[in-house]
């Protein structure tokens, strides 16, 4: 069988999803410890210098562009399976008591998933839009001059709207990762007695609360120290 046939087939299209799914976990440890300099009380000097070099450095840029196209292939993935699993099923799952569970994951991974795609395309229209292409205000720091995020992300952050609209993103993010961790380990074949009980404490501690709830930290606590 061809590489191209394979990925056509479930079993390769689920491989895809799970592998581009675990490089957005290791995307979103990297962001969040990046994000986190915007509570420093520097007046944005470090977040501004971290963002200035995020976006001028080629490499750095590459790994950009591949990220938001991995992004585009894990939800168009994952939406193909979803309705692939439900034509395969026409009759629910009433007929098969024994799938439930994992019938009401699949579903609650689509929704949550699909509440994730539209905070991240509202998020990117937000900051990352503004970043390169929409003309931010400038700071100086040792004669350098770069844009100045840190007051755009703070401006935003000021709107309680926008702040519930992240606390309700990371309640997707924290149901996605709880499912999508476990799920994407066992696609890679990590389903062994000895390794179970460490796979679902990091999916449910690490991904599922921890990450989440630290990146919602984030743009409350901009809201209730906003100047
Ligand atoms: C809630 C806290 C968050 C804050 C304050 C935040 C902040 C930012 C900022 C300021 C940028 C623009 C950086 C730049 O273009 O140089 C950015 C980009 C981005 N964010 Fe977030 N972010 C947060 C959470 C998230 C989450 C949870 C996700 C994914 C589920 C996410 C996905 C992205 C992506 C994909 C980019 C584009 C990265 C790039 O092009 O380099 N962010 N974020």
């Amino acid at each position: 069988m061809k590489w191209s046939q394979f990925f056509s087939t479930s079993i390769g299209k689920k491989l895809l999803v799970g592998a581009t799914g675990f490089f957005l976990c290791t995307f979103l440890i990297v962001h969040l410890a990046g994000n986190f300099s915007l509570m420093k009380d520097d007046g944005g000097q470090a977040f501004n210098l971290y963002a200035d070099f995020m976006g001028h450095n080629l490499l750095i840029q590459a790994l950009a562009w591949g990220l938001k196209a991995v992004i585009v292939i894990h939800a168009f993935l994952a939406i193909q399976l979803t309705i692939r699993n439900q034509k395969a099923r026409p009759v629910k799952y009433a007929v098969k008591p024994g799938n439930k569970t994992s019938s009401w994951f699949s579903r609650q991974m689509a929704i949550m998933g699909s509440i994730l795609l539209i905070f991240i395309v509202i998020h990117l229209a937000n900051f990352w839009w503004k970043m390169h292409y929409g003309g931010i205000p400038t700071s100086v720091y040792d004669g350098k001059k770069v844009g100045d995020l840190y007051t755009v992300v703070w401006k935003a952050f000021g709107k309680v709207e926008l702040v519930a609209l992240y606390v309700v993103g990371m309640i997707a993010l924290a149901f996605h990762l709880v499912h999508g961790f476990k799920s994407s380990m066992q696609t890679f074949g990590f389903n062994h007695p000895k390794y179970n009980g460490m796979i679902n404490f990091i999916g449910l501690w690490i991904f599922g609360i921890l990450i989440p709830a630290l990146f919602a930290l984030i743009p409350v606590y901009i809201y209730f120290n906003k100047i």
